[in-house]
């Protein structure tokens, strides 16, 4: 969550993997940021210069960094970064703000996927690399994921939004068939997670529910399926 998902924020969650961010990596990508704050949207003010200092301040824990930029070198220069931190990097095709979307960061590389793959495939050789989609959209879905694994994509984090409101578990079934999934949206209750993991998700992500209740991510993992070790 950008603006929320700082080191001290994620440093209290008891979650398997947390993800920083997300962070804009490229000059332009601060430039929409700067669009977005004047127009009262602060978070979205998150800079690759950032990046490391929370990166050091989160100490010793499994992370990711959530990343928007508009252009290739951004990726491959927060990827060089996180990856001698041995961290994960996630690339944002999720943030549908307009000002980024614009100039073709965000959900703007799921319907621009062969930049997407390019940016896949560059920085998957660098680093680990999850990539960041949103569901709800007229696309083929299952052909993006192909493309996404065989560009070198380790894990897709799906945030499987219906327009409207909840979560499309069929979307993360067809998904994870094809390889990683992190299952995301509505994940509220032990319920609502375990029907993610049952849905072929290796992992379940929460953003919300862990804002409204710090001890989110202790809860659920009393359930034994939630807790239960994964490798991906
Ligand atoms: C305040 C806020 C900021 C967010 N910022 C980001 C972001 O920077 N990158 C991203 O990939 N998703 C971002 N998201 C989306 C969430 O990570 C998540 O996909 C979405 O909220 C659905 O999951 P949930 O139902 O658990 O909240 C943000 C969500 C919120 C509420």
């Amino acid at each position: 969550m950008a603006g929320i998902n700082n080191a001290d924020f994620c440093r209290k969650q008891k979650a398997a993997l947390v993800i920083l961010g997300g962070f804009n990596a490229d000059k332009k990508a601060i430039e929409a940021a700067e669009k977005a704050v004047r127009r009262g949207r602060k978070e979205f003010l998150f800079g690759i210069d950032g990046i490391e200092k929370e990166i050091k301040k989160l100490g010793k824990r499994k992370f990711a960094v959530n990343v928007r930029s508009s252009s290739l070198e951004g990726y491959l220069e927060a990827a060089e970064l996180v990856e001698s931190y041995n961290g994960i990097l996630e690339v944002n095709a999720h943030c549908r703000q307009p000002e980024f979307v614009e100039i073709g960061c965000g959900e703007w590389l799921l319907f621009n996927s062969e930049k997407l793959v390019e940016i896949v495939s560059r920085v998957s050789k660098i680093v680990p690399t999850f990539v960041k989609i949103r569901g709800g959209h007229e696309l083929d879905y299952e052909g993006l994921a192909k493309k996404l694994f065989d560009a070198g994509c380790l894990t897709i984090h799906l945030d499987a939004m219906i327009p409207g409101g909840g979560c499309d578990y069929p979307l993360i079934e067809r998904i994870a068939k094809i390889g990683n999934v992190i299952g995301n949206n509505s994940f509220v209750d032990i319920e609502s997670g375990e029907k993610i993991i049952r849905s072929g998700a290796k992992m379940a992500s929460a953003a919300r529910a862990a804002l409204k209740d710090k001890n989110f991510f202790e809860k659920m993992l009393k359930s034994p399926l939630l807790s239960q070790p994964v490798e991906l």
